[in-house]
């Protein structure tokens, strides 16, 4: 690893002063698309501007005491609802075929609702995806990526089923407004994440802590309100606009600690936890959740005294329903962990979670990191395996990388940026090479932005913000220049 991260500085090294030494030259298949990412309540900023009325993270966010890691706000973020047009010019400067957004609910409808439609809202990303177009930039539009209307926390939010309507209700306004010219949609971003950190452990707004329980409920619901905005698209839009939609998860990467039997059979089932239990209900022929999940959550239940299982299961309408909702299979990917076999209920939380009914406890090793300062360790090998894995259990479904990358503290030298996204197009060029059909490469993100409950700790951006001026400077790192290259030349050279 050493020996290639030497290799990898001199490649950037000589590049940088216009010499290719290229070892080994590895291009990107013919049609193979670059895109980056960004999400709206982590960078629009104007909160309460313009009719926008409070989501969960407004909510959360002006608490007190504050929940955040710096007590920070998206209040004003990155101000892209003003500073839209300077977005667009740095997308151009990468060269970058696509970009991914969010729109965010309660600016389109700050009822939560569409018996009203704010006009206002619909004009900024009117503007924004016009903007995109005018530049040949191809928008990629999330629907749903966590600024959930705090009016529809109030009723429950992710746990009550009527939020299969609210959000189907709310996807079609979208598609009504921007569906001539969008042509690629995410439905939601992250279920896990949505789930299991939103009503599991309460490490995301809206915070709940309800792990085991409501995490799983909202996952049904996650899995059906997709289902139901895929059908809406295909049935009343696909007709004549063409477009192609999906669902994004993320999905990380367990490897068995040991050769052990039971160590393989704990990181499989981790991932079947992890992103199985919302992937296979869309990407299988069988449709359902993984059958191990169902068993394990019912013996757990039993084992703790309740009389049902914990886990809600999918009828066979429902099965029906959610099977083959898709275009693509987005994944999202940051991270792989060692992972083996810990039968003991009470684990990671005082109350059963989900890793707890898979029987596992997972963990990364410092070694893996480059860089000191964040959760992302830099294992390439894994995403790989990942790649592959999910060509494997859904029949080599087309993949599009909606999110993938690394954290770094403020400055411009981001080195280890460099590094991690060079090793990480190789691993995916790796899997195309080995069969996967892998069509586009999104990096997270854009410019530094508002990391939840992190706040502006943790920097992911090709482009540095500057928080301390009004203007929100935007100023290009080291990597945006590497990645410019990269994306010019569809090349990676080694
Ligand atoms: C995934 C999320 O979709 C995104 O919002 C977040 O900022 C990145 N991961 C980095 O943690």
């Amino acid at each position: 690893a050493n020996l290639l991260s030497l290799l990898l500085s001199f490649g950037i090294l000589t590049s940088a002063i216009g010499v290719c030494v290229c070892h080994n030259p590895r291009r990107f298949p013919e049609g193979f698309m670059f895109s980056t990412a960004t999400a709206s309540y982590q960078i629009e900023g104007a909160w309460n501007v313009d009719g926008k009325t409070e989501n969960i993270w407004d909510h959360i966010c002006h608490k007190e005491p504050s929940p955040m890691a710096d007590n920070s706000t998206g209040d004003i973020a990155n101000d892209s609802y003003n500073l839209y047009k300077r977005d667009v010019e740095m997308i151009r400067e990468l060269g970058i075929d696509y970009y991914r957004f969010s729109v965010s609910w309660t600016r389109i409808l700050p009822t939560s609702f569409p018996d009203y439609i704010n006009e206002a809202g619909v004009a900024y990303y009117n503007n924004l995806i016009d903007e995109l177009l005018k530049h040949n930039i191809k928008p990629m539009l999330t629907i749903y990526h966590w600024d959930l209307p705090q009016k529809l926390q109030d009723m429950g939010g992710w746990t009550n089923p009527y939020i299969i309507d609210w959000y189907a209700d709310y996807a079609r306004v979208l598609f009504q407004k921007f569906g001539d010219r969008v042509k690629n949609w995410i439905t939601i971003n992250e279920p896990k994440e949505i789930c299991f950190q939103g009503y599991g452990n309460g490490t995301m707004a809206p915070a709940y802590t309800m792990t085991g329980v409501a995490d799983y409920l909202c996952g049904k619901n996650v899995l059906l309100a997709h289902a139901k905005a895929y059908h809406i698209y295909d049935k009343e839009f696909r007709p004549t606009q063409n477009g192609n939609i999906s669902i994004t998860i993320s999905c990380q990467w367990y490897e068995p600690e040991s050769d052990r039997e039971e160590d393989i059979t704990a990181a499989n089932e981790m991932i079947l936890f992890e992103w199985g239990q919302y992937g296979h209900p869309i990407f299988t022929d069988s449709g359902d959740y993984p059958e191990i999940v169902k068993q394990r959550v019912a013996a757990k239940s039993a084992e703790q005294g309740f009389l049902r299982s914990r886990f809600p299961e999918l009828s066979p309408e429902e099965v029906q329903y959610i099977r083959g909702t898709s275009d693509f299979f987005g994944v999202n990917h940051y991270s792989t962990y060692l992972a083996y076999r810990n039968e003991s209920v009470v684990g990671h939380y005082a109350v059963p979670s989900y890793f707890d009914d898979a029987g596992v406890i997972y963990y990364a090793k410092d070694e893996w990191a480059i860089g000191t300062h964040n959760r992302i360790k830099t294992t390439p090998w894994g995403f790989y395996k990942l790649l592959r894995q999910i060509s494997n259990f859904y029949n080599n479904v087309p993949i599009i990388i909606t999110e993938n990358g690394f954290a770094t503290l403020p400055g411009l030298e981001d080195n280890d940026r460099i590094t991690h996204l060079r090793l990480y197009l190789n691993a995916v060029l790796d899997a195309i090479e080995d069969g996967s059909d892998i069509r586009l490469y999104t990096s997270w993100s854009l410019m530094d932005n508002f990391e939840w409950m992190n706040g502006y700790t943790q920097r992911f951006g090709f482009y540095e913000v500057d928080y301390d001026s009004p203007e929100r400077t935007r100023t290009p790192r080291k990597s945006a220049f590497v990645f410019k290259e990269i994306v010019r030349s569809r090349t990676l050279d080694f």
